[in-house]
């Protein structure tokens, strides 16, 4: 049922879905991150991608599905929410709508709240899967609650020890995790900045987007301060890295003897966000007690990246059982 110490890992969306349709939990590749799958209708197979992560059960998962249609099972979508389904998937966007009652979707899935994140990945090989599976998969970020999210099938492996089956699908072209706007009838609120800019939804729909703030009525329970996590301690908005610092880059980078990853030479916020999670645990794995950080801008795909390095970096002094992070 759970990550199975001994498994062989899948090489086709078909030998994933019938991983799945046992049962068992998979990673797979996704356009933002690789997400750690499950049947949304096993409430066995949702419960140990849970415990596989060291998730709390009250943060709910995404339910990933191959297309619109699937999605309206599950959730009433009002004409803006379909609008924006229609303009935006396949793609990094996951809508936060009424559950409709009496679907098959195990109640693990959205921890007793009355709404359902959904979202259609536009990977093939994720679509393929649930395809073949022919029900939609619950799947939180592939990462032990708290760390880094994993954009390659080896970031998976290390995450998990080699106990979790993987579907590699390459690289995640995003590199963040999907936008996560709350639609109720009119009102659109961004619960989580990602892949999808803040600013190309308020292009489509003609006005701003609110955000969320953490005491708001609607919320994702999973975004709390300390997040996607890497070991050593992240020093922001650092113009230069100190001696014995590790350096994440934006654009040219100062001298430096020590480890340095640039996220962008070009300055290009889509390439650093894509290199972000793979910067940071590779600046992690160097042995490094501090990455310094260049300053980001805090525009377009830069909300989403600023986002995760305040997480990063913020200070981790709660015992992981009473976090929630995702
Ligand atoms: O790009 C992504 O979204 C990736 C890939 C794998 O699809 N998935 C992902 O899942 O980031 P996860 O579980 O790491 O983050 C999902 C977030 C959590 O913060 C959770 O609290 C929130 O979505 N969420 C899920 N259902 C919700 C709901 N009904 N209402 C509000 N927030 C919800
Ligand atoms: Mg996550």
């Amino acid at each position: 049922m759970s990550a199975n110490p001994i498994h062989q890992d899948p090489v086709t969306p078909e030998d994933a879905a019938a991983l799945l349709a046992r049962g068992d939990i998979c990673a797979i590749p996704t356009e933002t991150v690789y997400g750690l799958a499950a049947d949304a209708a096993n409430s066995d197979a949702v419960l140990a991608v849970y415990e596989a992560k060291g998730r709390p059960r009250f943060n709910p998962l995404i339910a990933h599905c191959t297309d619109l249609a699937m999605a309206e099972t599950l959730a009433a979508f009002s004409p803006v929410a379909r609008a924006l389904a229609r303009a935006f998937w396949p793609g990094p966007l996951t809508l936060v709508l009424p559950r409709l009652k009496g679907t098959a979707i195990s109640p693990l899935v959205t921890a007793g709240l009355d709404t359902i994140a959904l979202r259609v990945p536009d990977h093939p090989l994720a679509r393929s899967v649930i395809a073949a599976l022919g029900r939609p998969l619950a799947a939180p970020s592939a990462n032990p609650s708290g760390r880094l999210s994993p954009t390659s099938a080896d970031q998976v492996r290390r995450g998990f020890g080699g106990t979790v089956a993987v579907l590699d699908g390459g690289l995640s072209q995003a590199g963040v995790e999907s936008t996560i706007l709350a639609v109720t009838g009119e009102q659109v609120i961004q619960l989580r900045a990602g892949a999808l800019s803040r600013q190309d939804v308020a292009d489509f729909l003609g006005c701003e987007v609110a955000v969320a703030t953490t005491d708001a009525p609607v919320n994702a329970p999973g975004m709390l301060k300390s997040h996607y996590a890497p070991r050593a301690t992240l020093r922001l908005e650092a113009d230069r890295p100190e001696p014995g610092e590790a350096y994440l880059a934006f654009g040219t980078a100062p001298r430096h003897d020590g480890p340095l990853f640039n996220l962008s030479l070009a300055r290009d916020l889509r390439e650093a966000a894509r290199n972000l999670f793979a910067g940071l645990d590779a600046l992690d794995r160097s042995g490094a007690a501090v990455i310094a950080v260049a300053h980001i801008p805090d525009e377009g795909l830069g909300e989403a990246i600023n986002d995760r390095l305040a997480r990063a970096a913020a200070p981790r002094e709660a015992p992981a059982d009473a976090a929630a992070p995702a």
